[in-house]
């Protein structure tokens, strides 16, 4: 299974690939994580994006290509992978069909989230890990710089009958079984 997962911040996309690379068996790629990994280990790359993700902006798509090409040449995605956090606007989405050319996606799944709900959840996740752009005003601007630059991506997605949206409110066992259920449907 080759799944993409949209849905703005806080939406639960990291939250559900955790549970989903359970149940499909695939890995969880996380283009957030990988590049906050590289913050972490103060590498070129991390210093470059540092500053751009405190921002709540978008790091050079040029950054992210080099990550997905890189992530997705490992044999641990043979037989699949769920993608949270990319493709990010449609010059990603076009990078990713160029490197999916033999191995199309399956499905794109969108968490449907009510905004104020997210800002919420992710002040709450504030208090407990401190990340360094979960403060309400790069909330409020990482979920404008979604609809602006990724919300489109859903129009496209439909467009080519991969799309499933799922309600992501509510418990996230909850979640988890409604996501399930739409790509055992599809
Ligand atoms: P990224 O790490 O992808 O952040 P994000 O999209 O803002 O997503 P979040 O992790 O905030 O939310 P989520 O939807 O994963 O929700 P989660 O499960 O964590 O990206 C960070 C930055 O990196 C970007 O701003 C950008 O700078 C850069 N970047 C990354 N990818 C890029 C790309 N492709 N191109 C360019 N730049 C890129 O849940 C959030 C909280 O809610 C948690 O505390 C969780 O416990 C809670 N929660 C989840 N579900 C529920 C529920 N149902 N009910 C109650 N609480 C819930």
């Amino acid at each position: 299974m080759r799944l993409v997962l949209l849905g703005p911040p806080g939406s639960g996309k990291g939250t559900q690939a955790a549970r989903l690379k359970e149940k499909l068996g695939v890995p969880h790629i996380s283009t957030g994580d990988l590049l906050r990994a590289e913050v972490a280990a103060g590498t070129e790359l991390g210093k470059q994006a540092q500053e751009v993700m405190a921002r709540g902006e978008l790091v050079s798509d040029d950054i992210l290509l080099g990550m997905l090409e890189s992530r997705l040449g490992r044999d641990d995605v043979a037989g699949g992978f769920i993608l949270d956090g990319y493709p990010r606007n449609l010059a990603q989405a076009e990078q990713l069909d160029v490197m999916l050319a033999d191995r199309p996606l399956d499905a794109v799944v969108e968490f449907v989230v009510d905004t104020e709900a997210v800002v919420e959840r992710l002040l709450r996740r504030a208090e407990i890990e401190g990340r360094s752009d979960d403060t309400a005003d790069v909330i409020r601007h990482r979920i404008e710089v979604y609809h602006e630059n990724t919300a489109p991506l859903v129009d496209h997605y439909r467009g080519r009958g991969l799309l499933l949206e799922v309600d992501a409110m509510g418990q996230i066992d909850d979640v988890t079984e409604r996501t399930l259920a739409a790509l055992e449907n599809a």
